[in-house]
């Protein structure tokens, strides 16, 4: 258990690395939480700071989710490896790592909307969740992206396509052969993705979500 509360916990510190907040911070000097969504995202982003800063933090958020899942499968098995530790049979360890992976999941998509070093505060933890998806099963990650542009390049609304990119993601890891706890973690993920978004679900039903190039959402 040590080895999963030690793993958790990187994941967690992974998934804190606030990086729209740093984006603007560096940039214009200004808290990205007190513009636009108010969320940390790569679309907040792209609102309040431009193209190119939001296409950087699309990219490192991607990767902290895709660096959580590959340092899960690497750390779980290597911890076993050290001297003072009774390393379990291969039977054990084909068992537990995908758990050891499904928590890793779970930790690094609430680390990035619930930032350590953002009073617990952060994004949707969308772009990290592509990257678990993409690190942990790469057709249910191709499959959610795939939706998310189909989505985004007929309605422009990128709420919409990310909350229907983690519906098809349950979909699609629950029709696919998987292990239980990837399922268990594309499941738990994707509600909490999509309950991250409650403020754009209550924009959407008003009319007044901004669709991509609008101005910012006044509420949270
Ligand atoms: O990246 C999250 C996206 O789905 C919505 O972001 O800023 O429009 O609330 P935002």
């Amino acid at each position: 258990w040590i080895a999963s509360v030690v793993g958790l916990v990187i994941a967690y510190l992974f998934g804190s690395t606030p990086t729209g907040y740093l984006a603007g911070k560096l940039l214009k000097g200004i808290d990205i939480r007190e513009h636009g969504s108010k969320s940390i995202g790569a679309t907040n982003v792209l609102r309040t700071l431009g193209k190119w800063p939001a296409l950087v933090v699309l990219l490192v958020d991607v990767l902290k989710g895709v660096g959580a899942i590959v340092f899960a499968r690497w750390f779980y098995p290597w911890f076993y490896t050290l001297p003072s530790v009774t390393p379990p049979t291969a039977l054990d360890l084909q068992t537990w790592v995908p758990w050891a992976v499904c928590l890793a999941g779970l930790a690094v998509l609430l680390g990035h909307s619930r930032s350590i070093w953002l009073n617990f505060t952060g994004g949707k933890s969308v772009a990290t969740g592509l990257g678990v998806l993409l690190a942990m099963s790469w057709p249910v990650g191709l499959g959610a992206a795939t939706v998310f542009g189909v989505v985004l390049a007929i309605f422009r609304i990128v709420s919409l396509s990310s909350m229907l990119a983690a519906l098809t993601a349950i979909v699609l890891i629950c029709g696919l052969e998987q292990p239980l706890p990837y399922r268990l973690l594309v499941i738990a993920g994707s509600i909490y993705v999509i309950v991250r978004h409650r403020a754009n679900i209550q924009r959407l039903l008003a009319g007044t979500e901004p669709r991509l190039g609008q101005s910012s959402p006044e509420s949270k």
